[in-house]
Formats: C-alpha cells, sequence, structure tokens
C-alpha cells in the first residue's frame, strides 16, 4: 500500500512551508479545558511537523505562533502561552541540534520580557550552524508591523543619502523585511477552518498557495501536513501566465 507520504513528488516539494498554526483555544473549550491547555497541546503537534519538514527536506517552515494583536488577549493567557514558547524553544535546542535545525525568529522582539529575550538569543546562537531544515519562528509578529519597520529604515537610509529613492526595487524592499534571508513560501496551510490571513507575511504570500483545513491545531500532525503538500503539488501555478505557457515551460525543460 503507498502511504500518503510515499505520493509525494520529492522534486516538487515546497521549498517553504508556512503554517498558521490556529484553533488551540477551541480544542481545549470543547473538552471542556482552558485554553492554555490547548497551546500546551499544541506544542505536540510542532514537534511532530517540525520533524516531518525535516524529513521530508523541507527548506523552510515558518511557523506563526503569536501575533502582535495576541498581546491584547487576557493577561493570563498572554503570560502563558509566552512561557510555554520560550520553555519549549529551550528544551528543544538539543533535539533541534540533533536534528541539524536552525532556529531564526521574526517579529517585534521589543515587546518580548527580558527573560524570553535571552532565552531565545541563546538557542537562537546555539543552533546558528546547523545547516538542515531553517525553523523561523513567527513570535509577537505582524506583517503590517513588519512593513513599516522596513519603510521607516528605508526612509532612513534614502535621508542619509545611502540610496536614491529611484533604487527602491522589489529586491530591495525585499532585503529589509525580517524575511529577507528567507525565500517566499510555496505554500502556505491555516488550521482549525479559519479563511483568513491575520497579518501574516501579506507580502511574501503574494504567489503562495493558500490551504485550509478544518483540523485544529492540536490534532493537526504529519498525514496532514503530507495531504497538504500532495494538495499542494496537484495545483497548477501560473503566476499570471496562462496554462498554455506554463505547459509549454514545462515540455522545454523536460525535453
Ligand atoms: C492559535 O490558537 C494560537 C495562537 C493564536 C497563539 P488560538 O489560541 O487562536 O485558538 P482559537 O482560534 O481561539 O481556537
Ligand atoms: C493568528 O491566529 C495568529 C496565530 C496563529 C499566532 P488568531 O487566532 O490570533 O487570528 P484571528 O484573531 O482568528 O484572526
Ligand atoms: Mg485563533
Amino acid at each position: 500500500m503507498t502511504t500518503l507520504k510515499d505520493q509525494i513528488i520529492r522534486e516538487k516539494l515546497p521549498k517553504h512551508i508556512a503554517i498558521i498554526m490556529d484553533g488551540n483555544g477551541r480544542w481545549a473549550e470543547e473538552k471542556g479545558q482552558d485554553r492554555l491547555y490547548g497551546h500546551f497541546h499544541g506544542v505536540e503537534s510542532v514537534r511532530n511537523i517540525v520533524e516531518g519538514c525535516a524529513e521530508l527536506g523541507v527548506g523552510y517552515l515558518t511557523l506563526y505562533a503569536f501575533s502582535t494583536e495576541n498581546w491584547d488577549r487576557p493577561a493570563n493567557e498572554v503570560s502563558g502561552l509566552m512561557e510555554l514558547l520560550v520553555e519549549t524553544i529551550r528544551k528543544e535546542v538539543p533535539t533541534l541540534n540533533k536534528n541539524n535545525i536552525r532556529l531564526h525568529v521574526i517579529g517585534a522582539m521589543d515587546m518580548l520580557p527580558e527573560y524570553a529575550l535571552n532565552a531565545l538569543q541563546e538557542a537562537l546562537d546555539l543552533t546558528s550552524v546547523n545547516t538542515g531544515l531553517n525553523l523561523v519562528m513567527a513570535l509577537s509578529y505582524s506583517s503590517r508591523w513588519e512593513l513599516v519597520q522596513a519603510v521607516q529604515k528605508i526612509a532612513a537610509d534614502v535621508q542619509d543619502g545611502k540610496m536614491e529613492p529611484e533604487q527602491i526595487t522589489q529586491d530591495v524592499l525585499q532585503q529589509y523585511l525580517s524575511t529577507s534571508k528567507f525565500p517566499d513560501p510555496e505554500l502556505m496551510i491555516r488550521t482549525s477552518g479559519e479563511y483568513r490571513i491575520s497579518n501574516f507575511l501579506l507580502y511574501q504570500l503574494a504567489y503562495a498557495e493558500l490551504y485550509f483545513t478544518s483540523t485544529r491545531w492540536p490534532d493537526f500532525r504529519k498525514e496532514h501536513l503530507y495531504e497538504a503538500i500532495l494538495d499542494y503539488q496537484n495545483r497548477e501555478r501560473r503566476f499570471g501566465k496562462t496554462t498554455r505557457q506554463i505547459q509549454e515551460e514545462a515540455g522545454a525543460t523536460t525535453e
């Protein structure tokens, strides 16, 4: 019997997968539990999916763990979630190193408490030489925050005479984003049945394939990831061109 994993065409693997890990709160509430119980179980899904991506050979995995808007949640949820995220990252460092996974963080770091910043910096340093999967945690991240940051830095560089306004191209703008070192995501998955982007990578997702599933994040496992990748591999990515052009180009490269 061929498994879902066997059906994945390795040559057509998305280089970068981004995931909005949604539904922890509802998952817990449906079980009559506190929302933090859902976040706690969401960690197991993170482990499973990171491992799944590393096994497949995916280059980049970006996980939306906490948005700048999430700071407005009740204080006990914010502090509980922050501690959970930071503690998990700290504890996972040996596993990340064992699997050659390099950690990155994107987001408004100045909003994080100091203990969190220190722990994150340590994890970043300890995994910095790894060359396998790049695991990007979007923590205190929002796309509008990121775009405003980029515009401010570009304006300052123009003002300092480092650049002329005409020199601001798409490539230059990309260099000012917090994702400057990563290619754009090719596949974006959102769990838990919401059909929205919630301020995540608005610029970078321009041509990403979007995949929505009703599965709540704490229930999401490798098999669900394989389903999303297979769905992605069945899509025709046209980038504004026609089907015929895409087919001709594909023919030209396989000849
Ligand atoms: C996702 O789950 C985790 C974060 C946003 C931090 P939620 O906490 O949003 O869970 P729901 O969407 O309320 O069920
Ligand atoms: C998006 O989920 C943010 C993360 C998963 C970290 P939310 O639960 O905060 O998004 P909305 O409020 O439903 O749009
Ligand atoms: Mg949510």
